[in-house]
């Protein structure tokens, strides 16, 4: 069994896997209410929680199981986040005379779907839409993916919670818009969808043309069209995300990341393979079972690994 640890960004995860994709637990403890009231995620501030989080949330995945390889994401994120993960990983290996795996968060994403029951096989085509990461990516064999186009701004969940704070919405922003968007009118506002060459991404236009509507209403208007902009503005990301798709020209698709909750985006999707609900927002399975795949370090070689905040 492998014990996972992912701590890039504001969650602090723990799981453990089995090297046939069985998840035997998955604790993943959300900062997210920690860093809403200052709209984002203060780094800082998740190291804090992170050091503070850490064991209790290893111990609750561990409960007494027996594991044979440590795993923990080493790249990209925020670079003190990552070292509280991966310092917490190394003394845990070191301790037991373990292995110990340096996984790639973006790799991990994609192994949500080597998880049981999904099981996914490539070949496939993915897209990973995050709130760090837009991407497609050709994958051939589960070790790892080809890149073949990315945000050349913002990523698509940074759109979602840029355009939930634009909207007086709480943080992270996805979950609120996607809720919001149920009860709103999506053709009300036509936002535009950048069109950039290649199989690229472009959000940041669409984020200002929410801002200039924005301000055109007054207080109590927005208010009124609220639901209706939220719709709206789904409706423009989902579009530009599924063009792209579409615009590869493959017959298996896959999505992951944590846009892949989205709701809308699911929907416009049925004939894909979709990363299941807990799996799509960060968790510690992906990276345990990214790490099937992924070649071990022998003890006590990781001493000297390090985090690294690109990928
Ligand atoms: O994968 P993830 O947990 O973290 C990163 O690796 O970035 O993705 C978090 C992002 C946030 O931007 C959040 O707003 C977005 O995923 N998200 C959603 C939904 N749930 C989470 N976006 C749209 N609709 C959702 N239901
Ligand atoms: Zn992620």
């Amino acid at each position: 069994m492998i014990l996972g640890i992912e701590t890039s960004c504001d969650e602090t995860a723990a799981a453990v896997v089995t090297e046939g994709g069985d998840i035997v637990s998955n604790v993943v403890a959300s900062q997210a209410e920690l860093h809403a009231r200052f709209g984002g995620v203060v780094p800082e501030v998740a190291s804090r929680r992170h050091l503070e989080l850490i064991v209790p949330v290893i111990e609750e995945a561990l409960d007494g199981h027996e594991v044979s390889t440590i795993a923990v994401t080493s790249r990209p994120g925020l670079i003190g986040a990552l070292l509280v993960g991966v310092s917490a990983a190394k003394a845990l290996a070191w301790a037991r005379r373990l292995p110990l795996v340096a996984v790639d968060h973006l790799h991990g994403h994609v192994s949500s779907l080597y998880l049981k029951p999904l099981d996914l096989q490539p070949p496939f085509t993915c897209l990973l839409a995050s709130g760090g990461h837009t991407m497609l990516l050709e994958v051939t064999d589960r070790a790892g993916y080809r890149v073949l186009g990315t945000t050349l701004d913002d990523a698509a969940g940074e759109a979602f919670d840029k355009g939930a704070r634009l909207l007086g919405l709480g943080y992270p922003g996805g979950k609120e818009i996607d809720a919001l968007a149920r009860q709103g009118d999506p053709s009300a506002y036509d936002f535009p969808v950048a069109r950039v060459p290649g199989l690229d991404f472009s959000f940041s236009g669409l984020k200002t043309a929410l801002l200039y509507r924005v301000r055109d209403l007054g207080e109590a208007e927005l208010a009124e069209r609220r639901s209706d902009l939220a719709a709206s503005y789904q409706r423009a990301i989902v579009r530009a995300l599924v063009e792209r798709i579409e615009a590869t020209g493959a017959d298996r698709i896959a999505v992951v990341g944590g846009v892949a909750a989205n709701s809308e985006l699911r929907a416009a999707l049925p004939g894909a393979a979709l990363a299941p609900l807990p799996l799509c927002t960060d968790n510690a399975a992906m990276i345990a079972s990214a790490a099937r795949y992924t070649d071990p370090v022998p003890y006590p070689d990781y001493l000297v690994l390090d985090a690294r905040s690109t990928a």
